[in-house]
């Protein structure tokens, strides 16, 4: 089944992805993944995306969309995650033009339910490998070694968007642009939610009783 995992930013979307990859076998696409690989490869996209995303706001939708159209290009009839895409109704309206030109359809909408002060904490405590991309929280996920990435070494950074100062401005872009989508996969018919509390392994057994 193909999914989309959808909530705030620091609701676990990046977390439980990296799950069902693992566990599932399923294809993680994330728009913000791409964003940052094209950042640090200095692309022409990568270029005109940085400044946007290190204050907080959204890339442009044509920006965006071209973007995902291109990952769909690569696709090989694997089950998918889309994580943080889409995020307007722009980029909703495309993903079903996408679907529907590519044969494909999407199962459901999962919305990872998580309240504003756990986000806060979330994204602050939040360390990610400059090497191989893993993610851990200073508090809830620790490395094994401060610092060090568990997996490979690499070294634990903050990303410059999980400043308070710029989280705040993502909150509210989520809630002016994002949400509005909720209603949309509603209408769909595509919507469910799972509480995005709690252990990590509890969330998964939420998420995966949904594919199930
Ligand atoms: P993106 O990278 O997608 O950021 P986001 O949506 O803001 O979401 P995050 O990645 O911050 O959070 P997450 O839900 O993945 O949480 P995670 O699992 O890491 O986008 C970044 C930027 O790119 C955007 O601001 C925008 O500029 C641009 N962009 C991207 N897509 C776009 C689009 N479609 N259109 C336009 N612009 C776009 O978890 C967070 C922390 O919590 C971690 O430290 C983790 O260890 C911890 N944690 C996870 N689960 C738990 C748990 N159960 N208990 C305790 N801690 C937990
Ligand atoms: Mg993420």
């Amino acid at each position: 089944m193909n999914i989309l995992l959808f909530g705030p930013p620091g609701a676990g979307k990046g977390t439980q992805s990296a799950l069902l990859k693992e566990r599932l076998n399923m294809l993680h696409i994330s728009t913000g993944d791409l964003f940052r690989a094209n950042i640090k490869g200095q692309t022409e996209l990568g270029l005109k995306a940085k400044a946007i995303i290190d204050r907080g706001d959204l890339v442009p939708d044509e920006i965006t969309i071209g973007m995902v159209e291109q990952e769909f290009q690569k696709m090989s009839g694997q089950s998918f995650i889309l994580d943080g895409f889409p995020r307007t109704v722009a980029q909703a309206e495309a993903l079903d033009r996408l679907l529907a030109t590519n044969n494909m359809d999407l199962g459901k909408a999962i919305f990872m339910d998580v309240s504003h002060d756990y986000l806060v904490k979330r994204l602050t405590g939040r360390r990610v490998c400059s090497d191989c991309g893993a993610t851990f929280h200073v508090d809830a996920m620790p490395p094994k070694k401060e610092g060090v990435c568990d997996n490979c070494g690499g070294e634990l950074k903050q990303r410059k968007d999980d400043h308070e100062s710029v989280i705040s401005t993502r909150l509210k872009a989520y809630e002016e642009n994002t949400l509005p989508v909720l209603e949309y996969y509603k209408e769909a018919g595509k919507y469910v939610e799972v509480d995005g509390l709690g252990e990590t392994e509890d969330v998964y057994k939420r998420i995966a009783a949904e594919l199930a």
